[in-house]
């Protein structure tokens, strides 16, 4: 596994509870242009559309505005995912550019959709940190 480091933060995601649900992280981060690529994963569907994936995320992009200083954090997304779409859509971020027939899954290719987020549009709509 690749050591944690600036450029590859991982978090668990954990109900109240304590039940390991899923993982989190930032990876190919860039100091020099202060951004990053968020990859985000629930495993089991029983937790599926329940809140925790829109937490997670907003915990992440706070961390990632506040504490690492960045800027822009975007992703990638299947333009048929439309729950990970609704999700990131309710953080904040927007539809910037469709790579068509990116992946190939399932016998077909698919389209998938680059979706980010600036450091000024998430303090707009989530508030900025406690000074
Ligand atoms: C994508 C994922 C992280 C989202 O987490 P989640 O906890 O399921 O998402 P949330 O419950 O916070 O939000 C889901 C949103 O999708 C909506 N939704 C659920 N099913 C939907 C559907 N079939 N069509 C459209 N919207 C849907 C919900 O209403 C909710 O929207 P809202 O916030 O406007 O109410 C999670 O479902 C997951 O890991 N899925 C499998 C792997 C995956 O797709 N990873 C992402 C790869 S880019």
């Amino acid at each position: 596994m690749t050591p944690l480091s600036y450029g590859n933060v991982h978090f668990a995601i954990e109900t109240k509870d304590g039940v390991h649900i899923g993982s989190i992280g930032l990876h190919v981060a860039v100091p020099e242009d202060r951004k990053a690529r968020l990859g985000i994963t629930i495993g089991d569907k029983a937790y599926w559309s329940r809140g925790y994936g829109t937490d997670a995320m907003l915990t992440l992009l706070r961390f990632a505005f506040d504490e690492m200083n960045l800027h822009r954090i975007d992703l990638t997304v299947d333009e048929d995912n439309a729950r990970a779409r609704a999700c990131y859509r309710t953080c904040g971020m927007v539809e910037e550019v469709r790579l068509r027939q990116e992946r190939y899954a399932d016998g077909a290719y698919r389209d998938q959709l680059v979706m980010a987020i600036l450091r000024d549009e998430f303090y707009a709509l989530h508030g900025k940190a406690a000074t």
